[in-house]
């Protein structure tokens, strides 16, 4: 077990217990500083192979509406390293497919554990909508494992790879965040407006780079731009992908569906036909800076997306990326409960 010095320190004191985790927003930024500061140090303790167990006893629920590989098993992984447990509940094979209310499930669940977590993605307007539903009525902490807003616990991790890589003074780094080309589905908006909206939160150069019909909600770049002024940081749409990878640190290509579409995804999926060349490939690459991270939240359609050479090439850092996502969830778990 770990001393109660390292409780105290792994829980951070419980100056957040009980607090949801829906969009990093809502969070300050010295906030978000703590909790990278405790992945970090779960990360190492991990690597020590020094045991975390200040959940014992505790339960979480993990409510999908959407299919996952990294979300559900970091969570699941890292609830049994703190000594909790992740209860996991597909909302197919639940009374939530029935219509069984937010209010219901939050109450219900909130008095069988410590903890509930919800991935709801697919609709934009909806995800969100239900998450907060649920935590109106929750007496214990809602995270949000990706909604149709945000991906907070992607773009945790995200920021935490940024900064292992980079330092942690970011500010005047470039990172791009691009629309790529698919043909497997629409994609949730949530990753890259969750990247504008907490890369600018910490003085990076942000630039969106999307074809027209693929914008992101008014709203999400509203507070990018304005977290870009507090913050000395800048953020720039453009329509061109090789605009956006000029001289950049950072390049996050990946695909997302037409804002207008998602009831008709394979609509969506057609209208992006037009932009095939809309790939993540070397000769891209080149125009970034030299040493330029490669970042995908994956998984990733290879072929598509990105080229195998890039994505398995000296720029990637995406399995870092992944693995980080067991380091901030175990963070927030152990901060939240
Ligand atoms: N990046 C991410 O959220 O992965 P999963 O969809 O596999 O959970």
């Amino acid at each position: 077990m770990p001393s109660s010095r390292s409780v105290e320190d792994l829980t951070l004191g419980g100056a957040f217990k009980g607090r949801d985790w829906i969009v990093t927003q809502e969070w300050e930024t010295g906030e978000i500083e703590q909790l990278l500061c405790l992945s970090a140090d779960i990360k190492r303790r991990f690597k020590r192979g020094e045991p975390t167990l200040v959940l014992p006893h505790k339960t979480i629920f993990l409510l999908f509406f959407d299919n996952s590989t990294r979300t559900r098993n970091s969570f699941e992984a890292g609830a049994t390293q703190l000594g909790a447990h992740a209860h996991f509940i597909s909302a197919e094979t639940s009374q939530v497919a029935h219509g069984e209310s937010p209010k219901d499930t939050g109450v219900i669940l909130s008095r069988y554990g410590h903890a509930i977590a919800i991935r709801h993605d697919k609709i934009p307007g909806e995800g969100n909508r239900y998450l907060r539903d649920v935590a109106r009525h929750a007496d214990v902490p809602v995270i949000n494992m990706q909604c149709d807003v945000d991906h907070p616990c992607q773009t945790l991790a995200d920021l935490m790879t940024i900064r292992e890589k980079l330092g942690t003074d970011l500010r005047g780094k470039r990172i791009a965040v691009s629309w790529a080309y698919t043909q497997t589905y629409a994609k949730p908006l949530s990753v890259p407006q969750g990247l504008i909206t907490l890369m600018t939160r910490f003085g990076m150069d942000v630039v969106l780079a999307h074809p027209p019909e693929f914008r992101l909600m008014d709203d999400q770049l509203a507070h990018a731009r304005r977290n870009a002024e507090h913050s000395g940081g800048s953020f720039h749409v453009v329509h061109e992908m090789d605009a956006a990878f000029r001289d950049a640190d950072v390049v996050y290509p990946k695909s997302w569906g037409c804002i207008d579409l998602f009831a008709q995804p394979e609509e969506s999926l057609a209208l992006g036909e037009k932009y095939q060349d809309w790939i993540c490939d070397e000769a891209r690459m080149e125009r970034a800076a030299p040493g330029s991270l490669y970042m995908h939240c994956l998984p990733a359609d290879r072929g598509t997306e990105v080229t195998d050479a890039v994505i398995d090439g000296p720029h990637s850092v995406v399995y870092d990326e992944a693995e980080n996502r067991l380091h901030t969830c175990k963070a927030l778990m152990a901060a939240l409960m």
